[in-house]
């Protein structure tokens, strides 16, 4: 999904889940210390950079999606000036971002468009970036961005920026339903370091269950700590997920700090049969419904 001519690149920049997500305690820098299992999906936004010449200039950014953050906020904005800065780069570029991952719903749709950024910058202007330069400028910018360097599957760890690849996870097909609720994940963190001590049932990563080809073993080894208190601070969640369940689908997770929820199915089976369930059910979640495979891995 890259289009290339002189001094202009497209790259496709996708959505994750999280199979798994403990929240270990919050650290004294107010951050809160994770394990995560994040899973690269095929849901993609699109951003296009283009060099305009010139030897000195700004950043001509725009997306299709008005109001996503304030001018100058956007993470595509923020990743390109901090790459920019980095490569002591001053040429101008322009760039436009066009959404499809619903923001604000748990799917790491602007950490993505952060990483593709830098990734798409570097490549544009051959500046051959060591990796580990660039996973420090995007931990800086969000604590899901480093995964996304990469993509596939990984464990993260710390923030979520300490990434680990996992290599043998299956191929999977996801049903992401995104109830039309705008989540902010600050907020939930919040909610959720009130009653930490509370759940002191810490759970572990089940690797085999993920690992596994049978899907009803991923299934119930999914889980997301911040769950409870998303549902709690969001019944239009909890509305959501029952109406899910009710249809016949009794497995599905929010992702990341929500709001998408997602379910499971493997590869040969596929989404399609439970979307359909889902569109055909009498009390049917509001949102939007997509279908997507896992993605692998780049070198
Ligand atoms: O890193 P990012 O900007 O995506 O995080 C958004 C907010 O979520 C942080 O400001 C913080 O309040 C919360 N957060 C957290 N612990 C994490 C990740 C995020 O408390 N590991």
């Amino acid at each position: 999904m890259r289009r290339e001519s002189p001094g202009r690149l497209v790259v496709a920049s996708a959505a994750k889940v999280n199979l798994f997500l403990e929240v270990l305690g919050r650290r004294p820098d107010g951050y809160h210390e994770l394990e995560t299992v994040f899973q690269e999906i095929a849901l993609f936004d699109e951003i296009e950079v283009e060099r305009v010449g010139g030897a000195e200039g700004e950043i001509d950014f725009a997306c299709d999606l008005p109001g996503l953050a304030p001018p100058g906020r956007n993470l595509v904005e923020r990743a390109a000036r901090s790459f920019l800065d980095a490569a002591r780069i001053r040429e101008p570029v322009r760039i436009r971002l066009r959404k499809t991952i619903p923001a604000g719903s748990g799917l790491g749709g602007g950490s993505s468009n952060a990483a593709a950024t830098l990734l798409a910058l570097d490549r544009l202007f051959a500046a051959r970036t060591p990796a580990a330069r660039l996973e420090e400028l995007a931990a800086a910018l969000g604590s899901d961005c480093v995964f996304f360097l990469h993509g596939g599957s990984a464990i993260g760890r710390g923030r979520g920026e300490r990434v680990e690849p996992l290599r043998d996870l299956p191929s999977r097909e996801f049903l992401v339903i995104v109830p039309p609720v705008a989540v902010s994940t600050a907020e939930i963190y919040a909610d959720l370091a009130a009653r930490l001590k509370a759940d002191s049932d810490l759970r572990t990563i089940p690797l085999d269950e993920l690992r596994s080809e049978d899907p009803t073993l991923v299934r119930r080894s999914l889980h997301n700590r911040l769950e409870t208190v998303a549902f709690a601070r969001h019944p239009e969640l909890r509305r959501a997920a029952d109406a899910i369940r009710a249809a016949g689908i009794d497995h599905a997770r929010l992702t990341g700090s929500g709001g998408a929820l997602f379910a499971v199915f493997d590869a040969r089976t596929g989404a399609s049969a439970a979307a359909k369930t889902l569109d055909s059910a009498s009390q049917q979640p509001s949102g939007r419904v997509f279908i997507a495979a896992s993605v692998s891995r780049r070198p």
